[in-house]
């Protein structure tokens, strides 16, 4: 492992993914969309573990958009069950992996059984020290700005809002900007995402489907991020 890190050379700290292409990944073998998000789950398995191991410090992952709520019920409704499923299987692994899961996005939407097993799993790895895992549930970057705002007015109305209090009341507030954004499935775009935070992000799209993203492809980002010249306006 020390290995493979040193051809890393410069690692980020903070990575951001869109999942993306659960879908598509299903239509092609002539299965149920949600199909593709279960087989996703390995992924996100797969991309947590090498964060872990690494020593990647915060690894957040867009599950769900504000947008999303537009799907057929029963495909939203599926990915509850298996987010459900999945978070409860998955915790003696973040135990022991000590990786500190995290949720940001409106969460009160969202069903009282997710909501219940989130707050467990939260609870549990709370003192965990190593990477954390932040799921991003309904979630937009339009929202989270928005947020900011409001909770920043009624804290201090008469405050004018400034760049740094509306990063305070984000939702992201005490996790650093993402070094890096992978989007999977070859679509190449923000789809509202952490707007505010990937001001200076660097971004890497693969064609690769979500459920076939695996730790090559995700070594492959961090390589690829590592030869990547960050300027921030200057020269
Ligand atoms: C990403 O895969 C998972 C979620 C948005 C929940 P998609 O479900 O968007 O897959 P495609 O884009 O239709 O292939
Ligand atoms: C973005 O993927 C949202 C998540 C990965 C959770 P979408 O599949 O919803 O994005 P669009 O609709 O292609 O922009
Ligand atoms: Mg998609």
């Amino acid at each position: 492992m020390e290995q493979n890190r040193e051809s890393i050379l410069k690692l980020p700290t903070h990575v951001t993914i869109i999942m993306d292409g659960n879908g598509r990944w299903a239509k092609k073998r002539g299965l149920e969309r949600l199909n593709g998000h279960q087989a996703g789950i390995e992924s996100v398995r797969a991309s947590t573990e090498l964060a872990a191991e690494l020593g990647i410090k915060y690894l957040s992952l867009f599950a769900f958009s504000t947008e999303n709520w537009g799907r057929p019920k029963e495909e939203i409704e599926g990915l509850w069950g298996l987010m459900i499923k999945a978070i409860g299987d998955e915790t003696p692994t973040l135990m022991k992996n000590n990786i500190r899961l995290r949720v940001f996005g409106d969460l009160e939407g969202m069903s009282e059984n997710l909501q219940k097993q989130i707050y467990e799993c939260i609870e549990r790895t709370s003192h965990n020290t190593g990477t954390q895992l932040i799921v991003m549930l309904n979630y937009s970057g339009k929202w989270d700005i928005v947020q900011a705002c409001n909770r920043f007015k009624n804290e201090h109305p008469d405050e004018p809002i400034t760049e740094e209090s509306v990063a305070r009341y984000l939702s992201t507030a005490d996790v650093p900007d993402p070094d890096l954004m992978i989007r999977t499935s070859g679509e190449e775009r923000i789809s509202n995402y952490m707007l505010w935070q990937t001001a200076y992000t660097e971004f890497y799209f693969t064609p690769v489907l979500w459920p076939d993203f695996r730790k090559p492809d995700f070594r492959k980002a961090l390589e690829v991020y590592s030869q990547r010249e960050r300027r921030y306006g200057k020269v």
